[in-house]
């Protein structure tokens, strides 16, 4: 089969000012956060020698910010399938969904999740109360537009992000407040970077763990990872902040090792498993896609965000559950085009 890989040109660095002491306590700038963008091209490579060991022929393309020049490689390579690496365009998260959009309306199957989850999944406002009506437990959250609608807010302690990003941008060791005024400054800055609304949300301490699931020709298949935080400096608060994610020489890049498979007790396994499970159904998504948890300390279970279309390095996250569901690399990116094609016949129909 001819199989185009399509990833997003990394957007050009961001370098921003410090803008409050917030931003100067917690050290971080986000001045690196082109980062996460830039993996994405890592990931392309790893995909694409998986399918060329799979005897596919392969084409690399990258959407940038020119529509036309994406539907000119597309109509070149006239492929059987499009593997959608596709995370922003131009830097901005929320065209993600223009990319299977596209190829829908190209009628080319593509891997992954439909552009509808896509679009509705990347606003965490849209997404807690996708969780709300379907009865999964979340944190409670405010939508924040204003600095004054903090005035309804008190639970304590809590965390702050913007509404429409992930990898976890805008998230520092400044995101976890514990008063009013801390949470306003740090409001204004969230703002002032990455526009309005942000999400005020009650902080849940405990374990963190990633649900992985994935779409095979056999049925979906789960992993579960944990992040292990029990060597990060007491200060630091417990969560994976973007240096966590991607700044290797960071101390939460060290200090936030992925523990796989996570060793949980069988009832709490089970419950999050069913959760990841039911939500991948309710939400009608396809491929792949990572489901991160909470479980505080009486074994309560906090559903934080759905992502389709998670990282798919072959080294990280996701591939890292792929031995507990029996699959490797090559073969999990194989069966992500397969199912890809069967869905798009099953729609043709
Ligand atoms: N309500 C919460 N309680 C505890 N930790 C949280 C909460 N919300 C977010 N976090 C921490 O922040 C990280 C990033 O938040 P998340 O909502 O997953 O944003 P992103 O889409 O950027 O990954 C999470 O992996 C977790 O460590
Ligand atoms: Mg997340």
């Amino acid at each position: 089969m001819r199989v185009v890989v399509l990833s997003n040109s990394p957007a050009s660095p961001v370098v921003l000012p410090l803008e409050s002491e917030t931003a100067s306590a917690s050290g971080e700038r986000w001045e690196s956060e082109a980062i996460s963008d830039r993996a994405v091209e890592g990931v392309a490579w790893s995909v694409a020698n998986a399918l060329l060991e799979s005897g596919h022929d392969v084409v690399m393309l990258q959407a940038g910010n020119r529509p036309e020049d994406v539907i000119a490689g597309l109509r070149d390579a006239a492929p059987d399938a499009v593997f959608n690496l596709c995370e922003t365009i131009g830097g901005d998260s929320r065209l993600e969904a223009a990319v299977p959009y596209l190829l829908s309306w190209l009628d080319i199957p593509f891997t992954g999740n439909p552009p509808g989850a896509l679009a509705m999944l990347v606003d965490k406002v849209t997404t807690k109360a996708l969780f709300a009506s379907l009865g999964v437990r979340t944190p409670e959250c405010l939508t924040l537009g204003c600095v004054s609608d903090l005035d309804e807010w008190n639970i304590w302690p809590a965390i702050l992000k913007p509404a429409a990003e992930d990898a976890s941008l805008g998230i520092d060791a400044g995101s976890v407040v514990r008063n009013a005024e801390t949470a306003r400054s740090r409001f204004e800055l969230l703002a002032a970077r990455f526009g309005i609304p942000v999400l005020i949300e009650r902080f849940i301490t405990g374990r963190e763990v990633n649900v992985a699931v994935l779409e095979t020709e056999n049925g979906l298949k789960t992993g579960i990872n944990e992040i292990d935080f029990s060597t990060l400096p007491s200060e630091l608060p417990p969560i994976v902040t973007y240096e966590a994610k991607w700044v290797e020489n960071s101390n939460y890049y060290k200090s936030t090792p992925v523990k796989s498979p996570a060793n949980l007790q069988h009832a709490v396994d089970r419950i999050v498993r069913d959760t990841a499970l039911s939500i991948f159904s309710a939400l009608d998504l396809s491929g792949y896609a990572r489901i991160d948890f909470r479980i505080d300390n009486e074994n309560l279970t906090w559903v934080l965000e759905v992502n389709p279309n998670p990282d798919l390095s072959d080294d990280a996250g996701f591939a890292r559950s792929l031995p507990e569901m029996g699959l490797g690399y090559r073969e999990a990116v194989d069966g992500l085009v397969r199912v890809a094609i069967a869905r798009h016949r099953r729609r043709k129909k």
